[in-house]
């Protein structure tokens, strides 16, 4: 037994940000942000957004692909950090919004991993013949917890949703192997405090800067590119799969140099390395999902073809996903 992805979708904010914008809000320079990170705009939750309404909007639309209804789901899954409550989960106040009661819903906090690590426990629990339809969800708003006045970081996030329905299934396609890696001892290199305070770019309101995101970009570029290189070598060596026969790597989208690096160490022409991070930012765990969606959409690959998905984020976490479509 097994389970197979049968419908995805995505959902943004409204409003885009171009670094031409930022340039009036931060000292910086669209040559810069362009060339140091691959990002040319992004999506950027605004005062009054919801990024619940995006994750439902994101949901009713891999639920409609998959042609199934709220009501046959057996599960909820979010990958997110950016749940307004500490409790409910945010997964629960998705099935609220999707009007579906007594199943189990609730959140997996592995920052910008949320959703490789959300898919792993959905498809282990469906190996295990625990259920058979489960929504996956990777939402993240970032933005609204960044330090406004830190152009380091400020530059990199954007805010969006992502969503999987998976199935149970017995067969060659779905899910082929997983692997998810955690280093605690380095925590420190990209971090977030709890806070209840959102402030998006446009709201007067600041987060203390004590309480905003932090990273120390430079340590953790070369961490980014050492552990999505061996991991996403591991999942599919311990899969008996050849890079090679992979059709389409559908990464985590942090940085442009970084994915070109984990292609050069293994050897992947960049052409296989989905990239939307030029019109996204770093989505979190919104942006494997919303890539995969967007692949999807585009026709980048098909029924059949290996899918490979990989992540790397706070925590440290890292993980990486095959799949045959
Ligand atoms: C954040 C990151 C893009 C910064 O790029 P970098 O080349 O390492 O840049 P540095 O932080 O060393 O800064 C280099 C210079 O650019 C400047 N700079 C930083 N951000 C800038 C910006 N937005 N605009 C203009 N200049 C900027 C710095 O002030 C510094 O100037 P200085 O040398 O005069 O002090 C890069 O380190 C990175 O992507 N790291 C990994 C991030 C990541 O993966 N995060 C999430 C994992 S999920």
């Amino acid at each position: 037994m097994g389970s197979r992805i049968i419908g995805t979708g995505r959902g943004l904010p409204s409003a885009s940000l171009s670094n031409q914008d930022l340039e009036r809000l931060l000292d910086t320079s669209d040559e810069w942000i362009r060339s140091r990170t691959g990002i040319g705009s992004r999506y950027l939750m605004r005062t009054g957004e919801s990024l619940l309404d995006i994750a439902h909007e994101a949901s009713r639309r891999a639920l409609d692909k998959a042609g199934m209804k709220p009501g046959e789901l057996d599960a909820i899954i979010a990958g997110t950090v950016s749940s307004e409550y500490a409790f409910p989960s945010f997964a629960c106040q998705v099935q609220r919004m999707l009007g579906v009661t007594s199943i189990p819903a609730f959140d997996v906090a592995a920052a910008c991993s949320g959703f490789v690590f959300a898919l792993s426990v959905a498809d282990n629990s469906m190996r295990a013949g625990v259920w058979k339809k489960v929504l996956v969800i990777g939402a993240d708003a970032l933005s609204t917890m960044v330090d406004w006045g830190d152009r380091r970081t400020a530059v990199l996030f954007g805010d969006g949703a992502g969503a999987a329905v998976m199935i149970n299934e017995a067969g060659p396609r779905g899910v082929i192997n997983t692997l998810l890696r955690s280093a605690g001892e380095a925590w420190e290199l990209l971090s977030l405090r709890a806070t209840g305070i959102r402030a998006s770019a446009d709201s007067e309101l600041r987060r203390d800067p004590v309480d905003t995101l932090k990273m120390r970009g430079p340590e953790l570029f070369k961490i980014a590119v050492k552990s999505m290189a061996d991991i996403t070598r591991q999942v599919a060596e311990q899969a008996g799969v050849s890079l090679n026969d992979v059709s389409i790597i559908i990464p985590h989208q942090a940085n442009i140099r970084i994915l070109n690096a984990v292609a050069e160490r293994l050897g992947i022409p960049t052409e296989k390395v989905f990239i939307n991070l030029d019109r996204y930012g770093n989505t979190s765990a919104a942006s494997v999902p919303i890539a995969l969606d967007e692949a999807l959409e585009a026709g980048r690959f098909g029924d059949n073809d290996l899918v490979l998905l990989n992540a790397c984020g706070g925590g440290l976490t890292w993980g990486a996903s095959l799949l045959r479509w």
